[in-house]
């Protein structure tokens, strides 16, 4: 068996994170289990338990019914297996539609896991609520263009800076979050000229998902970037192993040995 080398050794922070913008890349992916988290653990610079869980782990067509119980259960999981990337649970839908609901929820966030933030979509419709939180001390990600909470009432995932008006539309988003506190915001499914704009517009780090490549960071949803997620690729998805056909390849020899009698043989056998 071989004995793994973590490449990162030290407990990323907010600050550590922060610092990064402009000097290193920062590398984010989404775990959802302790099992995986452990594999990333030392190997990224944070993790998302990101409500994407809802479709690649719950088999839901979208986030929208993910709840608060799910995202404190899966990231305690994480918790447990990772120790040394920044980790962030991201509000489900309706968990901060109010002042109130998302003090309350973000307080759970902090009291019931060891997350370190939470993250939560909208721009400066929601600047409001993301300074209540910052200013009760609980650390938020920020997350602007595609906003895959808003599928519903925007009819559907739609690309956005495609146009001037909207890419200052953006800016204005990100320079909101920045004023309302947030510590780094996620910029999802934008042009890259858009993402941009908006990385040169704030002071703390962009971390883009299908953005293209001039944000000061990346994440990817773990199960798209791996091949478990089968349903559908969007086209910012780059699959650095096949894991389905790994998964499908073992099964079946694992299907043949037992039929043919094969396994257990005598090296796992008491
Ligand atoms: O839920 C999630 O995985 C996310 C990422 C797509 C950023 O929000």
């Amino acid at each position: 068996m071989s004995i793994h080398t973590p490449k990162i050794e030290k407990k990323a922070t907010l600050t550590t994170i922060a610092k990064m913008k402009g000097v290193e890349p920062i590398t984010m992916v989404t775990a959802y289990d302790a099992l995986f988290a452990q594999l990333f653990d030392g190997e990224v610079d944070m993790i998302l338990v990101g409500d994407s869980l809802n479709m690649s782990f719950f088999g839901k067509e979208d986030t929208l019914s993910a709840t608060m119980d799910q995202m404190i259960y899966h990231t305690q999981a994480v918790c447990n297996g990772a120790k040394l990337p920044l980790i962030v649970l991201d509000m489900p839908f309706g968990s901060y539609s109010t002042v109130d609901d998302a003090i309350h929820n973000a307080t759970r966030a902090y009291q019931e896991t060891n997350a370190q933030a939470i993250k939560i979509e909208g721009g400066k419709e929601r600047a409001h609520i993301v300074k209540a939180l910052t200013q009760n001390s609980i650390a938020v990600l920020g997350h602007i263009g595609l906003m895959p909470q808003f599928l519903r009432s925007d009819g559907g995932y739609k690309i956005r800076g495609k146009t001037q008006k909207d890419i200052d539309s953006l800016v204005e988003d990100a320079k909101a979050l920045e004023e309302a506190g947030v510590f780094a915001i996620v910029v999802e499914g934008v042009k890259s000229e858009a993402a941009e704009a908006i990385t040169k517009a704030v002071s703390v780090p962009t971390i883009g998902i299908g953005a293209g490549n001039t944000t000061d960071g990346q994440v990817l949803v773990w199960s798209d970037m791996f091949g478990f997620f089968e349903a559908f690729k969007p086209k910012f998805v780059k699959q650095y192993c096949d894991g389905a056909k790994h998964i499908r390849d073992g099964l079946e020899t694992y299907r043949n040995e037992v039929k043919a009698k094969e396994f257990p043989s005598k090296e796992y056998t008491y």
